[in-house]
């Protein structure tokens, strides 16, 4: 039938996101009487793709914009101008129903779990909640779906009654984590998801979203302003300042051969490049690139991508 084919999100090499144009303004708007009231331009017209099964990382220093572009996609916020096409669909001018199942597809992780995640509901039930509001499921598949995916983001059964404040903050993260998952989404706006996280427990985070990733070909909008973090998770990267985009390309290539100015200064504002900061963190008698045993090698190996031993 080709009911089928238009009702699917588009071709696999289709992208699953692409934005044109997207502007936001905030404070508030002129009237007669208060024609220059102050505005901040937070997002400035720009353009952004993310592929099938992709990571677009989002760098750029504080107040850049990236977090109002990140809730823009999902339009948790409405925009001022400009197009958000998402998984096949204009998600601007989307009714509020088709927006409630839009959400199943495209979901979010935020930096503090918790804050995203309600102190009153069990584990099991902030899983589960997503479900129950998409609607169409019983009670009991809810909970193996959710019970399942405690699983799967590296907790155990003993965790599913508990409440947010008996958890740490990478366990909540993982519950987060799942939560987003359940609806089976295709794209997950990633916001600081290791942020809060001691350096460890960052990358077991980032190890498991990488995983889910490769399971189940989610593609990610990875928001960060941990460029090192960044230079590991990302396929491709843009780069913001103050609400425009600097420049996108492959992360090898903007890591390595950075084409614009800004995009130089903030690779080298990271932590350890110049040899003075490399004394200082050093202890006295350590090699100076030595992996900290904790992130793990793949950390420490991006470390020496983005800033070569000299
Ligand atoms: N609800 C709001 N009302 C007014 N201004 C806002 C609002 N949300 C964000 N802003 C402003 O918009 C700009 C961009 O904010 P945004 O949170 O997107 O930055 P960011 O790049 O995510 O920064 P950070 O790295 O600190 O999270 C900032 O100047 C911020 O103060
Ligand atoms: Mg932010």
């Amino acid at each position: 039938m080709t009911n089928d084919i238009v009702s699917t999100s588009g071709h696999a090499d289709e992208p699953v996101l692409t934005v044109r144009g997207l502007t936001k303004t905030y404070g508030r708007r002129p009237t007669w009487y208060r024609r220059h009231p102050h505005r901040l331009v937070a997002v400035n017209g720009i353009d952004l793709e993310v592929g099938p099964g992709e990571t677009l990382g989002l760098v750029g220093e504080s107040g850049a914009g990236k977090s109002t572009v990140g809730r823009l996609v999902l339009r948790l916020i409405e925009p001022d101008a400009g197009s958000i096409d998402l998984l096949g669909s204009d998600i601007t001018t989307l009714r509020r129903e088709e927006l409630r199942r839009m959400r199943a597809r495209a979901t979010m992780v935020f930096q503090d779990p918790y804050t995203s995640l309600d102190p009153r509901m069990t584990i099991l039930d902030s899983i589960a909640e997503p479900l129950l509001v998409q609607g169409g499921t019983g009670r009991s598949e809810r909970y193996d779906k959710a019970r399942s995916l405690v699983r799967r983001v590296g907790l155990n059964d003993a965790h599913v009654d508990r409440y947010p404040y008996e958890m740490s903050g990478g366990q909540l993260q993982r519950v987060a984590i799942a939560r987003a998952l359940i609806t089976d989404p295709a794209f997950i706006v990633c916001d600081e998801p290791v942020a809060a996280l001691d350096v460890s427990t960052q990358a077991q985070v980032i190890n498991l979203l990488q995983d889910l990733q490769a399971e189940r070909g989610i593609s990610y909008l990875f928001i960060s302003h941990d460029l090192r973090l960044v230079r590991l998770v990302a396929d491709r990267v843009s780069v913001m300042r103050r609400g425009e985009v600097q420049e996108t390309g492959p992360a090898d290539r903007v890591f390595e051969a950075p084409e614009h100015a800004y995009t130089r200064e903030l690779l080298a504002a990271i932590p350890g490049r110049t040899p003075r900061a490399r004394r200082f963190a050093a202890p006295v008698g350590a090699a100076p690139a030595a992996p900290e045993p904790a992130t793990g090698p793949a950390l420490a190996s991006a470390e020496e991508v983005v800033a070569p031993a000299q």
